[in-house]
């Protein structure tokens, strides 16, 4: 996947270089050459010695170092890569990113590099979280750096929140969707999307408030990765992704049948809000108030697709992932439905109003897998499917 591609991977100075070193190992797996840089502080974490033996190269510590200066230039050292990669990238690093400063190693290749940067932060969640650091992020971000992490969970300071360094295998793929490389090619992913429209009769129906922008971006996320997608949407307020394969369908029992239609997949993502129920004998003819008084609506229960689906003994994906919105309990609630519905993970969100997610373009959700709740900030509707379908491929990427 990574073949011929030549990774600047810088490591700071912070307790997650350890999961650096099987970054390296993980790179190297799919064919990539790594070209390792370690700051004095990462220096204090993890030795020259196994980061080079890792990575088969020469670390590269020092701005003035003779000997490397001939064989070659740091400003050299900083184009001869596809990527430059920070990992971790410490909140020091990322404010010397962010205010230009090129006075080590690091930092200058950092800034005489013409190639894209992807930052893996890490740090303590208070530093996370502290205006300066936002600020740089902001700064970093308009800059075009790339991010990928931190998530949620304890930290090796004993606190907890946002601030440890994504995964080896997230920074992994965030790096070959950085540089392109299609790590889903090959694969194809089921999405479901949107609202259902439940008629009552030819004119009414009933819906709800999901506007298909999470089902879209997620969608439009896994094709960048080289999936082929089945998108199958219900009557949705944002226009379908390009490069995908669009079914459109109206109720739940055609979009059952569209996922029916759709198998077999690799995966299959399921964003859209059902309607758990449709009105059980739809008139034919539009309902008149003045003939038989206030109509009485009987329901019959639709068919739960990504339940049916996670549960098949024959044909079901390799991942099944399903989202849950609730307003209250979150955690809770979705890891129950987990168990219940027999998905994989479940990205669940808090929908009540006064999140303004629904409907929105943000989101704040947590993913529920088998090894427990993972919360992730707030972020734009398109950085959490950019999010998922990394972690997608990191499944099923190989
Ligand atoms: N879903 C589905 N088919 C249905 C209902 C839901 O495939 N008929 C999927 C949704 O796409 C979503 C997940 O199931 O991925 C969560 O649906 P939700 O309606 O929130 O779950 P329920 O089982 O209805 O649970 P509850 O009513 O307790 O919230």
């Amino acid at each position: 996947m990574l073949a011929g591609k030549r990774i600047l991977l810088i490591v700071g100075g912070g307790i997650a270089a350890y999961k650096s070193l099987d970054l390296i190992r993980r790179l190297r797996e799919r064919g990539a050459a790594v070209v390792p840089v370690l700051t004095a502080a990462g220096a204090q974490f993890v030795t020259p010695l196994s980061v080079s033996a890792l990575a088969g190269a020469p670390v590269h510590a020092d701005l003035f170092d003779l000997t490397a200066e001939a064989e070659m230039g740091h400003i050299q050292l900083s184009r001869s890569a596809d990527l430059v990669v920070v990992a971790p990238a410490t909140a020091d690093l990322m404010a010397k990113m962010a205010g230009g400063l090129a006075g080590d190693l690091a930092a200058t290749l950092l800034m005489a590099t013409d190639k894209r940067v992807l930052i893996a932060p890490a740090m303590n969640v208070r530093m996370w979280e502290h205006p300066a650091c936002r600020r740089n992020l902001e700064r970093l971000r308009a800059d075009g750096v790339l991010t990928v992490g931190p998530n949620a969970g304890d930290m090796a300071c004993g606190e907890h929140g946002p601030g440890r360094m994504a995964e080896p295998l997230e920074i992994v793929a965030a790096i070959e969707a950085a540089i392109g490389a299609r790590p889903l090619a090959g694969r194809r992913v089921l999405v479901t999307s949107g609202p259902t429209h439940e008629p009552i009769d030819p004119v009414r129906y009933i819906a709800n408030r999901s506007s298909g922008a999470q089902g879209t971006a997620v969608a439009r996320a896994l094709a960048r990765l080289g999936a082929q997608v089945v998108f199958v949407t219900g009557p949705a307020e944002v226009a379908p992704p390009e490069g995908v394969e669009v079914v459109r369908v109206e109720t739940a029992q055609q979009m059952s049948d569209a996922v029916d239609a759709a198998l077999p997949v690799d995966a299959g993502v399921f964003a859209a809000a059902v309607a758990d129920w449709r009105v059980a004998r739809a008139s034919d003819r539009k309902l008149k108030k003045s003939r038989d008084g206030l109509p009485v609506l009987e329901f019959a229960e639709n068919p739960d697709i990504l339940r049916r689906v996670s549960q098949m003994r024959e044909g079901r994906p390799g991942l099944v992932v399903g989202f849950a919105a609730e307003t209250d309990d979150v955690i809770a609630h979705a890891t129950a439905k987990r168990a219940r519905k027999g998905c994989d993970w479940i990205v669940a969100n808090d929908v009540s109003p006064a999140t303004g997610i629904m409907g929105g373009s943000e989101n704040a959700v947590v993913l529920i897998s088998g090894d427990g709740a993972e919360e992730w900030p707030r972020m734009g509707k398109d950085e959490v499917a950019r999010r998922l379908a990394e972690r997608i491929a990191a499944v099923l990427g190989g």
